[in-house]
Formats: C-alpha cells, structure tokens, sequence
C-alpha cells in the first residue's frame, strides 16, 4: 500500500472566487496607499469579533507579540508578577512573557484531554499570580468559567484569565466560542492555523472596552491617536493590510472548513480504534476545531512508526517534543525543576496526523490504513 504522492500536513491551495476576491481587495490597497492598520484592517477586527461574539478584537503583529502587549499591560511593568501557564504548550507562549522579564510559574496538563490540570493551577496559585493563561490545546477547550469560580471562592482576588485560543478557532463550550470566557482571548492566524495569514498575524479580543483601546495604543508605539504624546509603554506590533486581505476572505470558510477536519478526523478514530492507540478526550459540551489531530502510541514504536508513516510518504509531526521546562532550562525565573510527569509522558507518545480541510477523504482512509497494516506487520 504505498502512496504515489505525498500526503501532506498542511494544503495552500485557493479557489478561483478566493484568488479573484484576494485581488480585488489588493488594488483597493495599492489605490489607498496605505499598507498598515487601515481600512482591511479595522474591517477584518470587525468582521472577526462578531463571529467569534466579543465586544471587539484588536489585531497585532503575531500571537506572541499580542501576549506581550497583554501581559505587559497587565503587569505594568511589575517584575515579581507571575503568570501561569501548562508546561505543554508551544516556545512562543513563555518567550513573549519572558522576553518581558515577567515571570512564569509552569503546571502540568491532565493525560487525557492534554489541557492544563484545574486542581494544579489552584495549587500552583502564590500571592504574586497575577495571570492564569491555559491553552486550549489542539482546539479542545479548557473550562475557564469553572476555573473562574473556583479562584473567586478560594482566593477573593483579581487573577486575570486569559485565554490563548491561537489553537481554537470556532472550537466552542456550550455552544459559545472559546475566546468568549476570559478577560480576553490571544488569536494567532500564523498560516498553518484554521484561519491562518499570508504570512504573521494574530489577535486579542475581550469585552473590556478600556483594555482594546489601550491594547490599540500599546502596538502603535504607545502613542496617543490624536495627541503626539506617549502615554504608556508600547512597541510596533501593527499588522498589515495584506494580511487582512486573506483572513476577511479565509474567514468566510472557516465554519465549513472546521466542519471538514471533524469529518476527517472521525474517519480516523473509526479506523483506528481497535489498535494500541488512545486519543485526545475531548471536554465535555465542547465541539472542537479539530486544529490537530493526534494519536498516543507505546514510546518504545513511536519512532518507529513515524519513520514508516515517512516511508509511505505521510508527514507527520510531533507536538511537542519536550514540555516547556526542559526547553527553558537556562532560563532562572521559571519553575524548570519541578517534574511534569504527565507532559514528560506525552511528549514521548504522541504523533499529529494529517487533518488539512483541503485533505481528500481518500487521503484520510489511506493514512487510517497504513498504521493499521503498520500494527498489523508488528
Ligand atoms: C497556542 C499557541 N500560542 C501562541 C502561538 C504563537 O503564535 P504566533 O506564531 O502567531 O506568534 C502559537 C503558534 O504556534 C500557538 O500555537
């Protein structure tokens, strides 16, 4: 059973209508001569927090750039600050915290639905926690609404929740859309994500009317609109009209899309349920964007079997091969010698399938296939 092509974890492919609405836009642009943070810009920030149900989102420069702005506002500058977040995330998630000298307090994630354990987040709490900001990884969401309670009964303080949606797209609690339960909530469009750019971009959305205006003024330098006048610190973090050119228009097929990666990603768990394989468990009342679809082997074949699935022209990748604290280990203002068992596990476990919305059905069935010949062979 071998693949004549390659089966491949991420499609760019565009459909005329796309292409043609991409450069209509573009003369628009080129007419108006100005290329950052104008007219597409505020459209898409418009068009972005109404589908996702927020009073209003501001775009940045990348994810990570939105999370520095974010923390440093919130911290204001207070180095003791700390904020939590799972040690089973992306590099991109501590360096935008620790590039800004604020520090992070690691806690490990529940092995099963691989989000950031509540119990431990509640333990992991000092009196110089200012910000709990859980992942919801691979688009499986993290309950912040129970998380909330929790910290107002236990704590009678202010502990901003911040949610880092960059994986979460349209993945919903309840039927509302992650990004809707914090204080605000971080959105990459990094390409590869289920809304991606044409190259960085990334988002902050929040019901906090004072906390946009003030995120606007931070990635503009921390220059006031109309008076020439710094009024807090700030960077240039601006995204570009470019950018909003392809996420108005990939926006659009977003909901359809998603639909798409759960098709997909049912026909691998039907395929592959009888094997030595376990899945991620998705949270209850959640629909997930299915942004990654991944599989738990034995650590001693997980090698094995994605040099196979190579072999038979399959990508594959895997997220994450190390858990933050093993990364950051010359970094001094993180918790790096605690032991995370649950993250240390996984990463030597798991493997991401294929799951693009451009993927064929067939494509699908083939990769669903070859592992099962794989365990088959053993
Ligand atoms: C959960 C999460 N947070 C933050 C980021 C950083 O995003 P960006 O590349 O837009 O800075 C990523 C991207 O990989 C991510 O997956």
């Amino acid at each position: 059973m071998q693949n004549n092509f390659k089966i491949k974890k991420n499609i760019f492919e565009y459909s005329r209508k796309e292409i043609f609405n991409f450069q209509n836009h573009l003369r628009k642009v080129l007419k108006n001569g100005r290329f950052i943070n104008s007219i597409l810009v505020k459209q898409f920030e418009k068009n972005f927090s109404t589908i996702i149900g927020t009073k209003g989102a501001v775009s940045f420069s990348s994810a990570s750039t939105a999370t520095s702005a974010l923390i440093d506002i919130i911290c204001n500058g207070n180095l003791k600050n700390e904020i939590i977040i799972p040690v089973f995330s992306p590099v991109p998630v501590v360096q935008s915290i620790l590039n800004y000298k604020y520090k992070v307090r690691f806690v490990d994630i529940n092995p099963y639905n691989f989000l950031i354990e509540e119990q431990k987040i509640l333990r992991a709490i000092n009196k110089n926690t200012k910000v709990i900001m859980p992942v919801h990884l691979f688009g499986n969401i993290f309950n912040i609404n129970s998380l909330k309670s929790k910290i107002y009964k236990k704590f009678k303080r202010k502990i901003f929740i911040i949610e880092d949606a960059s994986q979460a797209h349209l993945s919903s609690y309840k039927g509302i859309n992650a990004g809707c339960f914090g204080d605000a909530a971080i959105f990459s469009f990094y390409p590869t994500k289920n809304l991606g750019a044409f190259g960085d971009a990334g988002a902050i959305v929040s019901n906090n009317k004072k906390l946009l205006e003030k995120l606007k003024i931070y990635r503009n330098y921390g220059l006031h609109p109309s008076k020439f006048q710094l009024i807090i610190s700030g960077n240039n973090f601006r995204m570009d009209e470019l950018q909003a050119i392809f996420l108005i228009e990939k926006l659009k097929s977003l909901k359809k899309e998603n639909i798409r990666r759960k098709k997909i990603s049912k026909i691998y768990k039907q395929a592959l349920i009888n094997l030595p394989i376990e899945f991620q468990q998705i949270s209850k009342n959640t629909s997930t964007n299915w942004h990654v679809f991944s599989i738990l082997v034995n650590k001693n074949i997980r090698n094995n079997l994605v040099s196979y699935l190579n072999k038979k022209n399959i990508e594959t990748a895997i997220y994450y091969q190390k858990p933050l604290s093993k990364i950051f280990k010359y970094k001094v203002n993180a918790n790096i010698s605690e032991n995370f068992i649950n993250a240390e596990d996984i990463s030597k476990r798991i493997i991401c399938l294929p799951i693009d919305p451009k993927m064929k059905i067939s494509s699908a069935k083939s990769v669903a296939n070859i592992i099962k010949k794989y365990f088959n062979e053993k």
